[in-house]
């Protein structure tokens, strides 16, 4: 397999620019996160939720301080990976080798096989399914929900940013309700499901062969207040009917559950609560290389990527 074997590259070796050619992965870095941050404070958000403007800039600016510290704390630790004794080269040279090699097997025809090996391997987790159906479902619930949310995330983003479509946009559009209302409700009770089994799992079944350390139990519990944030801010924008929320809401049904249990007056302090929200899922993204969550990241490309040579090695 092409991109598992070990990267020689000669210590000396410049890029066409003259330059050592790990330094281009630093130059590579700073693009990627001025280009987030461009995008992240030039889009018009237009149909957000949020009224207060001094706290949507805030929030903004919390996000790409953290989209930065994500960046940079996942490079420190793909760049452990890449220090390896006997190997020629810096670790940056070897990394943006790695990096460029993975992106050229993404556009080219292996894709469909990878993607196929991703699905079975990294979201389906067909492996824990036989070591444990109980740890497997809630895994699936988990990163199922996660991956649904981010997908929705960013198709609901370009609909009300890019193209202010009005069935997304109108409070009674079929699109804001199916999507913006429904399909979010859908992917957060899964992810709600899914970290209450594991830790119910970890602290109250507590099965031998899982060991549990206070990383795990401090990632699930930070996931878990965001996603059960999330649910209370939905209530609270029900209970003060903000826009968006001032007529249909059988849609956002787990939101409409939580509406009855906080007070109505609660709606007044929307802005607040999306504010607190927002910056704690940030504060999240920054977590993540420093975490056990580092994983949820890790584990589906060393998967995918083992699964490919598995398969490409079947096929000598
Ligand atoms: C780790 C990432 C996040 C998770 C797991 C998460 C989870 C959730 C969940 C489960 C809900 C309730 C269901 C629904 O979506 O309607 C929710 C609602 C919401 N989230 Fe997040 N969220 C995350 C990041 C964010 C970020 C970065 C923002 C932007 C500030 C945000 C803004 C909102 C808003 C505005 C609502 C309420 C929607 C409504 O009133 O209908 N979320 N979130």
């Amino acid at each position: 397999m092409i991109l598992y074997e070990p990267i020689m590259i000669p210590s000396g070796m410049k890029d066409s620019l003259g330059r050592p050619s790990g330094s281009l992965l630093y130059i590579a870095l700073a693009v990627l996160i001025s280009a987030f941050t461009a995008a992240v404070l030039l889009l018009p958000y237009d149909t957000v939720y949020i009224q207060e403007e001094t706290y949507l800039l805030w929030f903004l600016v919390v996000m790409s301080v953290c989209f930065a510290v994500f960046l940079l704390g996942m490079t420190a630790n793909a760049l452990l990976w890449m220090r390896g004794k006997g190997l020629a080269g810096t670790p940056e040279a070897r990394l943006l080798l790695l990096v460029s090699r993975a992106v050229r097997t993404v556009f080219s025809r292996r894709l469909p096989g990878l993607l196929r090996t991703f699905l079975k391997e990294a979201m389906y987790t067909s492996k824990l399914r036989t070591l444990s159906r109980s740890r497997w479902l809630a895994h699936l619930l988990i990163l199922g929900g996660f991956a649904a949310m981010l997908v929705l995330d960013v198709v609901v983003t370009i609909c009300l940013d890019v193209f202010h479509w009005s069935p997304m946009i109108d409070s009674d559009g079929w699109a804001k309700l199916l999507m913006r209302d429904l399909a979010f409700d859908i992917a957060g009770l899964m992810m709600l499901v899914g970290l209450c089994m594991a830790i119910v799992r970890r602290l109250v079944l507590r099965p031998r062969q899982l060991a549990t350390e206070l990383a795990d139990v401090a990632s699930l519990s930070f996931l878990l207040i965001i996603v059960v944030g999330g649910f209370v801010l939905e209530g609270m924008g029900i209970d003060g009917a903000i826009p968006g929320h001032e007529s249909e809401n059988a849609y956002s049904f787990v939101g409409l559950a939580f509406s009855y249990v906080t007070p109505d007056s609660a709606g007044q302090y929307y802005d607040e609560a999306w504010l607190l929200h927002g910056v704690l899922s940030a504060l999240f993204v920054a977590y993540i290389p420093f975490s056990k969550l580092f994983h949820m990241i890790a584990a589906p490309i060393t998967i995918t990527l083992e699964g490919l040579a598995t398969r490409e090695a079947g096929r000598r």
